[in-house]
């Protein structure tokens, strides 16, 4: 969504400093997308807690004793350092031989040399890729020892290798808690864990996702991202219900101004000749008066007429909102027939081919989603509209330098659109905290405030500079940028959760932030991102109940597989930390 100013949640959990949220909402916060404020969180967390590695059992793999070998004991030491010997020289199926003659030799009343021991002989293994010995033998040296951590991130790699990813993120999960989360090997993997189960479990709940409409906001904000959609600029310029006739030249929204028109064919999708009540022109009244139910119904009654004048925007109309239900197979099949068509109108069908790229995104076809803008800039090199969607689409794969030049070119080509120059500063912005560049936050906050003066009023603008100022810990001046979003636009249920979000980051001011996250919600009963942020703050105040219930809603209401896949995550990080926290009988802290 082009105009989506939505954070990730690494984004904004970066400006927290209490380092017990990582045990919270899952270890993606600690590591990817580095943060400027990540030094200050280790910072923040270092000398915390008690060093477990010291505590327990020696490294594994580690000195080789040659004394002469006394006791059982001792003989099994004997032998554990022959194994490492074998073990250093690559040779695995000795080193496994030397190390279960330790095993055997070993008193079983010795049990943290029994457990190194085990674990010795599981790394060994796991050169060998016999995750199941693996498995097997980590659980030993964990029973023997329960806060093994090199046991257990070494089991959690087997259970990751065999597909087993809930106990891989249960055991990681341990590791991660027992080392204050400081070893980045470990908080990676945790990431890893978490994203493929989540991803997994995204695939079930989209399958059986019952299509349904997303809220106005959602539907306003979406014809919003293009400065050029064919259904806008019907929806402004026409009036159907009289007869007259409807152009889509000169297309233009509330911030834009005309385009191409010398670029413009002469044909039209909407036909010189819609008669009063036609389905479609009902479809675009029902869009006027923000009626949606009945819009995908009547395209199809339209598409279904021998004679339709207006097949081609009835179809793009109703392969937009088969696209904002979610439904992506249909979306894909109307705009396949535009996009393949030889006498479209080129806005519809670049309008049609820019959709279907955010399709194939959504399906992770990156390259696909990419050749398909070539293919738009074929038909229309001239349409601002591509290189801002494309611009958009390299931010949320990293590749800020495309993007920037996208972004430069959208406004080129289209000078009033505030979209593109938002959405440009946000990736100069995003490129800071990639990069902890403070130099390009700064560069950021004056491309922001650039925006509010161009274009004083529009919302987007003070939203996103105030969360900029807020990523740099400028709190007040983001309080007030947020407030005067909220102003400009009541209806926007995101400033809220921001707002809310920013008063949790400044004041630790959890009920307040939660207040104004319900406000979002009662703005927007659909807002998922809203019920995502709650689940997170209640997992801050130790609700996990309330939390885990957020959390499934946010679920219930999203509309992507990967925005599903990132909240299933958070479910699956906040559930195992519970199990986890339990096992370990410690309490479950929180803050504020
Ligand atoms: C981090 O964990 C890995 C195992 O996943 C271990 O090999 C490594 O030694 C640990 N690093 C530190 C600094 O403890
Ligand atoms: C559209 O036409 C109808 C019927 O002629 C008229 O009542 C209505 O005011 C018009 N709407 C606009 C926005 O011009
Ligand atoms: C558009 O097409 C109509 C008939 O199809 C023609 O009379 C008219 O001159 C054309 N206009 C332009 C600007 O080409
Ligand atoms: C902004 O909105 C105000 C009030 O609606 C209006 O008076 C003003 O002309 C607008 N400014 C711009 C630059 O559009």
């Amino acid at each position: 969504m082009a105009t989506k100013v939505k954070l990730t949640l690494q984004e904004w959990t970066e400006g927290w400093t209490k380092w017990d949220i990582a045990l919270y909402v899952g270890a993606p916060v600690a590591l990817g997308l580095a943060g400027v404020w990540f030094y200050k969180r280790n910072k923040a967390k270092s000398g915390q807690g008690e060093d477990v590695d010291s505590k327990q059992a020696p490294s594994s793999v580690g000195t080789v004793e040659d004394k002469p070998a006394e006791t059982p004991l001792e003989k099994a030491q004997a032998a554990k350092g022959k194994g490492n010997k074998y073990f250093k020289g690559g040779k695995y199926a000795q080193a496994v031989n030397c190390y279960t003659e330790a095993i055997n030799l070993c008193p079983s009343d010795q049990v943290t040399d029994l457990s190194t021991f085990y674990q010795n002989r599981a790394a060994a293994m796991e050169y060998m890729s016999n995750y199941d010995g693996v498995i097997q033998d980590c659980t030993k040296a964990i029973e023997l020892n329960k806060r093994y951590t090199k046991a257990l991130s070494r089991r959690a790699k087997a259970y990751q290798q065999v597909g087993k990813l809930r106990d891989s993120l249960e055991d990681i999960t341990t590791a991660c808690i027992l080392e204050g989360f400081s070893n980045q090997t470990n908080l990676q993997l945790a990431d890893q864990v978490l994203k493929d189960l989540g991803k997994n479990c995204a695939k079930e709940s989209f399958k059986n996702k019952k299509p349904s409409l997303p809220s106005k906001f959602f539907i306003k904000n979406y014809f919003s991202g293009f400065s050029a959609d064919p259904i806008s600029a019907m929806k402004l310029k026409t009036n159907l219900t009289d007869g007259k006739t409807g152009e889509v030249d000169g297309i233009s929204s509330s911030t834009t101004e005309d385009l191409n028109n010398a670029n413009t064919p002469n044909h039209t999708g909407l036909s010189n000749g819609v008669t009063e009540h036609s389905p479609f022109a009902q479809a675009i009244e029902n869009l006027k008066q923000e009626e949606y139910d009945q819009i995908m119904s009547l395209c199809s009654e339209e598409i279904g007429l021998t004679n339709s004048k207006n097949l081609d925007m009835a179809l793009l109309l109703r392969g937009t909102f088969y696209l904002m239900c979610g439904q992506l197979d249909q979306a894909q099949a109307d705009f396949e027939t535009l996009a393949s068509s030889t006498d479209v109108d080129k806005k519809i069908k670049v309008n049609a081919i820019i959709k279907q790229s955010s399709i194939l995104l959504q399906k992770e076809k990156i390259a696909e989603a990419f050749e398909n803008f070539d293919q738009a800039i074929q038909v229309d090199s001239q349409n601002s509209d591509i290189y801002h969607h494309r611009a958009h689409q390299y931010l949320l794969v990293d590749k800020f330098e495309q993007a920037l030049n996208d972004f430069d070119q959208s406004i080129k080509l289209n000078p009033s659109f505030p979209t593109s120059y938002v959405q440009r500063a946000h990736a100069v912005h995003k490129t800071g905290i990639v990069y902890q560049k403070l130099s390009a936050l700064e560069e950021a906050s004056k491309l922001f405030a650039e925006v509010i003066q161009k274009f004083p009023n529009y919302s987007d603008g003070y939203l996103m500079y105030a969360q900029s100022l807020a990523d740099q810990g400028k709190f007040d001046d983001g309080f007030k940028y947020f407030n005067k979003a909220a102003e400009l636009e009541p209806d926007n249920p995101n400033i809220y959760v921001h707002k809310g979000l920013l008063l949790v980051q400044w004041k630790s001011q959890l009920e307040e932030g939660c207040k104004l996250v319900k406000k979002a919600i009662q703005v927007d009963p659909k807002c998922e991102y809203a019920y995502e942020v709650l689940g997170t703050i209640d997992v801050q105040r130790g609700n996990m109940v309330n939390a885990l219930e957020s959390f499934n809603t946010a679920i219930s209401l999203s509309r992507s597989e990967g925005e599903m896949a990132h909240l299933h995550s958070l479910l699956n990080a906040a559930q195992v930390q519970v199990t986890v926290a339990h096992n370990l009988g410690i309490d479950i802290p929180s803050v504020g």
